[in-house]
């Protein structure tokens, strides 16, 4: 075959495989191929060496011909590609702006949470910080610090969930432990609270939980008074409930505190007479409290002839109960989107 024809059938050849390019890179592909520096023209073109003086300019100008019209297609086939590869571009990207919206479902903060992050809110507008402990703690911090000696009903194993044989690391039964590792550690005066979970061995039922929320709180500082204690606690609860809340200070035993006192809201829902919300009783249980028992500050290195204080507990769940009018603690804890949506 003479280059005349090999150079006119490259053309051909070429031209097919231009048109039938399906993408940029195939395109490019093809232009390496013919036009390259290691590409068929130019393989050709090396050969021309060899040809007679005569025939050399006339296949030099086909060759040229050739490239150029390879040069054209290809560039032509390039354009064409590209404006297909953005017309597919906007026609997948088209955004209906006019479209409704995917609603997005926002949920709810916990009735749990909602009664907690009050009263946090409340005890720092007091000039309350808070304060951490651990659920698994020693018997000796749940316990003995607290003046509950070894023997006492509180410890028994049917109550207490206990870890080891020799009764010495447990679930805490409360968070009253919590009191003597802030007075053990933190400086005078003290102002904390400090809310967590608690653990006794209890059945479930509408009342009971084997785990349960407190709130824990601790004031020690010279002169304090069951008068500061009765003050925090009647704003505590006017802020929660209403400013006209009537609370009743009824005396009690706690090991950890002299005197001790169990604190009641009069019920919401009969103003005291007795209904079906506080069982007949006209009030309603909130927390258990105290001035904090010398022997407590004592073992914890503080002088109990200069300084004094006052602790108290509450049941969270119990204040989350009252304020939503919420009758079974298990709703509490199952967390069924029908019951939460509706706080
Ligand atoms: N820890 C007690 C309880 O769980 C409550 C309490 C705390 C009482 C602080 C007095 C002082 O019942």
């Amino acid at each position: 075959m003479s280059m005349k024809e090999t150079l006119q059938q490259l053309r051909e050849s070429s031209l097919g495989a231009i048109t039938a390019a399906e993408n940029i890179d195939a395109l490019e592909a093809l232009r390496v191929k013919y036009l390259g520096k290691k590409g068929e023209l130019t393989t050709i073109l090396k050969q021309m060496g060899a040809l007679s003086a005569e025939d050399r300019p006339i296949v030099g100008q086909l060759a040229n011909e050739v490239r150029e019209t390879l040069t054209y297609n290809i560039e032509q086939r390039r354009k064409t590609l590209s404006e297909k590869l953005l017309e597919m571009r906007l026609s997948s990207e088209t955004l209906d702006i006019t479209m409704p919206g995917k609603p997005v479902e926002i949920g709810k903060k916990h009735p749990l949470n909602t009664v907690l992050d009050e009263a946090k809110d409340i005890f720092i507008s007091m000039g309350f910080t808070i304060a951490e402990g651990p659920e698994v703690e020693l018997s000796i911090y749940n316990f003995d610090k607290l003046n509950t000696q070894e023997g006492h009903p509180a410890r028994d194993r049917q109550d207490t969930f206990y870890f080891t044989d020799d009764d010495s690391l447990l679930l805490r039964t409360q968070t009253s432990p919590v009191q003597v590792r802030v007075m053990e550690t933190q400086p005078l005066p003290i102002r904390i609270i400090s809310p967590g979970r608690v653990y006794r061995k209890d059945e479930v039922d509408a009342t009971h939980s084997p785990m349960f929320h407190q709130i824990e709180g601790l004031v020690v500082d010279r002169g304090i008074t069951m008068g500061d204690l009765k003050g925090t606690l009647n704003t505590l609860v006017r802020q929660l409930y209403g400013e006209n809340t009537v609370t009743r200070f009824r005396p009690h035993h706690f090991p950890f505190t002299e005197p001790s006192c169990e604190v009641d809201v009069q019920c919401f829902e009969c103003g005291g007479r007795g209904c079906r919300v506080c069982k007949g009783e006209g009030w309603i249980e909130l927390l258990g409290a105290g001035m904090v028992h010398p022997k407590v500050l004592e073992g914890c290195g503080i002088d109990s002839s200069v300084y004094s204080g006052f602790a108290f507990g509450i049941g969270l769940e119990r204040m989350a109960m009252r304020r939503f009018n919420i009758s079974d603690l298990r709703l509490i804890y199952e967390n069924d989107v029908r019951f939460l949506s509706q706080f």
